[in-house]
């Protein structure tokens, strides 16, 4: 897809009754995560990076007080038109509960005025892969709107609004870190992000003569209907469990030698092991960002197979797909490290493979793959990508993430 093809797809949904001029065209990554995970939610520490997988957001103002949104993805959903004024009515479990919700959040905290906006928007993540194209369009979606309208845009302020969207609108209890990555990430470097403080450090993701392989296991992962919710309430359940000694407000306040010496507070022996990956889980967080920054490459792999480990053993949000892609993975010798991304029961892998390993890998993992759960994985190589941003269209004909790609350069 180029932006010709966008810009010539939103006249045929929206009409030709737009100024070309007036036309903007914004894109948020996806992102996946090295690192850290259900850690956000308690307080702790996530290495997740931008993707050149994204959604973009071809949006036009409107004089009027209507919004219409249309979808590339969904076509048979059609154009979802609404008033500026009430932006949150929409579909049960439609894909317009994302950019409404944000609209609506937006219009909860008086950021006006807003101009009503056409968007088409154009997401390339691949659909239950479990790299936050929820996330994406959110933030592609605020950003959208206060560009259009002259508001000033705080990275930090547009994810925590992305995120209470997703909470309080859409109804999944995520984090931060999807929304924040989609944000404020740079492109070669991975976000270590403290999830308490909101304070973060962008790592150099160098990664010499290696390179990050994602592997989907095709299961598709779906947040609202999986076990996300249920291990939020189980994180809240130890928490309540340790706070009646400890002065506590979040599980990853603690390290592991804290929980080992408070452990008789828990006596559910399921709470305890999910509090232990939390809290070993933040700790490798911290240990893996400061073995990347060395370039300790295979030091930093050993983290990612000891949280799989953990992932699967103590937290148990993996599943037969995601062990057997992560247990092919650390059978070839040319891997580092791997482990299941993401919120878990399905989605993808990460493997950290060097680079003249990574045909083997492909070939490996996908034969055993397919032998053990009867159908194919697919693979990305992934290239990293800054935060949301404007794309100027200089070049229609270009591909779009040359776009991106020429945007993030700063040409
Ligand atoms: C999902 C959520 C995030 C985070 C991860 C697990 O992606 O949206 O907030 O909790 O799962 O690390």
């Amino acid at each position: 897809m180029t932006a010709g093809e966008l810009l010539r797809r939103f006249t045929e949904v929206f009409g030709n009754d737009v100024e070309p001029m007036d036309r903007r065209l914004f894109f948020a990554p996806g992102r996946v995560n090295l690192i850290g995970e259900h850690t956000d939610y308690n307080g702790g520490h996530v290495l997740p990076c931008a993707l050149t997988l994204g959604t973009y957001a071809l949006a036009a103002p409107r004089r009027d007080g209507l919004c219409r949104f249309y979808s590339t993805s969904l076509p048979e959903d059609g154009v979802v038109e609404f008033p500026l004024s009430s932006p949150w009515e929409p579909e049960p479990n439609g894909w317009s509960r994302y950019p409404r919700g944000v609209l609506s959040v937006l219009h909860g905290r008086g950021k006006k005025p807003l101009t009503g906006l056409d968007i088409l928007f154009h997401g390339t993540i691949p659909a239950g892969a479990g790299l936050s194209s929820s996330a994406s369009i959110e933030v592609a979606t605020g950003f959208a709107f206060l560009a259009v309208s002259g508001l000033d845009v705080d990275l930090v302020e547009l994810a925590k609004m992305s995120r209470e969207a997703e909470n309080d609108r859409v109804g999944v209890k995520c984090g931060i870190m999807d929304q924040f990555a989609a944000a404020a990430s740079i492109r070669g470097r991975a976000i270590l992000l403290n999830c308490d403080s909101l304070e973060y450090r962008h790592c150099e993701l160098s990664l010499p003569g290696s390179r990050l392989v994602i592997t989907n296991s095709n299961k598709p992962h779906a947040l609202a209907s999986s076990g996300y919710n249920e291990r939020f309430r189980e994180c809240g359940a130890a928490l309540s469990a340790l706070k009646r000694r400890l002065q506590i407000t979040a599980l990853c306040q603690i390290d592991e030698a804290a929980l080992n010496e408070n452990a008789d507070l828990i006596d559910d022996d399921l709470l305890l092991r999910r509090a232990r990956f939390v809290v070993g889980e933040n700790q490798r967080a911290l240990r893996a960002a400061e073995r990347l920054e060395k370039g300790d490459l295979s030091g930093f792999g050993a983290l990612m197979n000891e949280s799989h480990v953990s992932m699967r053993d103590d937290f148990e949000i993996s599943c037969r797909e995601l062990d057997v892609l992560v247990e092919l993975a650390w059978s070839i010798d040319g891997v580092h490290g791997s482990r299941m991304t993401g919120g878990g029961f399905g989605g993808c892998s990460i493997s950290l493979v060097k680079q003249d390993a990574v045909e083997e890998f492909k070939a490996k993992v996908g034969e055993g793959y397919m032998a053990s759960i009867g159908y194919p994985p697919t693979f990305y190589l992934p290239e990293t990508s800054d935060g949301v941003s404007e794309i100027k269209m200089v070049n229609p004909g270009a591909g779009l993430f040359g776009q991106a790609a020429k945007m993030s350069k700063g040409e």
